[in-house]
């Protein structure tokens, strides 16, 4: 009786798993703070894909650690930078089972460990600041190549306003009118991001507070995900999920397009933290705070737990 009228179900297709890809490793390295997450090899990558698609994961979420960074990302725009040869990696060994997408952002691919490029601050009581339209040009040469090594979605995380359309246009422009574009419009400055930056091993001086949403605006939520959707975006996330849930349910009611949701390191880290003390059930928490998620309006959600929750479903445990 109480599956017959559960209101909400989780299905492995509404899921994506995202994974990072480390330069110049062989084997897969594990992240302090993340327990039971890996940066993966080049050549660890196709059986974590191969893993995930067998259970039926909608997609995977690449990102790329490289092995040196400089002031404008370069690695980001190389067509040979680890992001970008993970990408073919990821389509070969993916085919047509799920979806595969990228990360379109600079951070981990520039020194300072910002979204974007910096220039010189004029009175803000600070010595740079991103520089807002110079990032974009950037934006629009990394998915040219993103788009052209395969990713099928590119995930705009940098927050810098107008991205969604500079890179819809470059994409037309280029022929790539079927690469889909999924915008982090409701993006804020979190604490929740810890251990992702421990993922990417991100080398950010100060914080992202000059770009990304302050965690007590709710409307602005709303406002950045409809200036994203009218900018061309085909999909809108909210991040982080489970802190912002009233927002994410504004945003689900506005949108007339698909709305996910990012469960984001922090996230995976309490749940996983609290678990190993043995104060949680692990497998419970795990399907209550993904279920929470599309309950209050993801359409999909990313979490770390994807292949794992995935197996779990496709076992008929929920
Ligand atoms: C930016 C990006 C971040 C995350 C995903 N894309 C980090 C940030 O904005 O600091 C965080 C994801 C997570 O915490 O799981 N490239």
């Amino acid at each position: 009786m109480r599956r017959l009228v559960s209101e909400t179900r989780l299905h492995p297709a509404d899921l994506v798993l995202p994974v990072f890809v480390r330069e110049g490793v062989t084997e897969p390295m594990p992240i302090n703070s993340m327990p039971g997450v890996v940066q993966h090899s080049l050549d660890s990558l196709p059986a974590a894909i191969a893993e995930a698609a067998a259970v039926g994961v909608g997609g995977v979420m690449l990102f790329g650690v490289p092995e040196s960074r400089d002031a404008v990302g370069s690695g980001a725009t190389d067509p040979d930078g680890i992001l970008n040869v993970a990408t073919r990696v990821a389509r070969e060994a993916a085919g047509d089972a799920l979806v595969v997408q990228t990360d379109l952002c600079l951070d981990e691919f520039t020194d300072h460990g910002h979204c974007g490029v910096l220039r010189p601050s004029t009175g803000w009581g600070t010595d740079f600041v991103v520089d807002n339209d110079a990032t974009l040009e950037r934006y629009r040469e990394m998915a040219l190549v993103q788009a052209a090594s395969g990713s099928q979605l590119l995930g705009l995380s940098g927050m810098m306003d107008g991205q969604t359309a500079a890179v819809r246009e470059a994409l037309d422009e280029a022929g790539f009118a079927d690469v889909a574009l999924l915008a982090y419009a409701a993006k804020y400055a979190s604490a929740f991001y810890g251990p992702f930056r421990d993922a990417v091993e991100s080398q950010l001086e100060g914080d992202r507070r000059t770009y990304q949403l302050d965690p007590g605006n709710r409307r602005e939520g709303v406002r950045e995900a409809i200036l994203d959707i009218d900018e061309g975006a085909d999909i809108v996330m909210v991040k982080p999920a489970g802190s912002y849930l009233d927002v994410l349910a504004d945003v689900a009611a506005a949108s007339d397009v698909p709305v996910w949701a990012y469960q984001v390191s922090g996230e995976y880290a309490m749940i996983e933290a609290a678990a190993a003390y043995g104060w949680i059930d692990r497998g419970r928490a795990i399907v209550e705070s993904v279920r929470g998620i599309r309950r209050a309006g993801a359409d999909v959600v990313l979490t770390y737990w994807a292949t794992e929750l995935a197996g779990w479903l496709k076992d008929g445990l929920e």
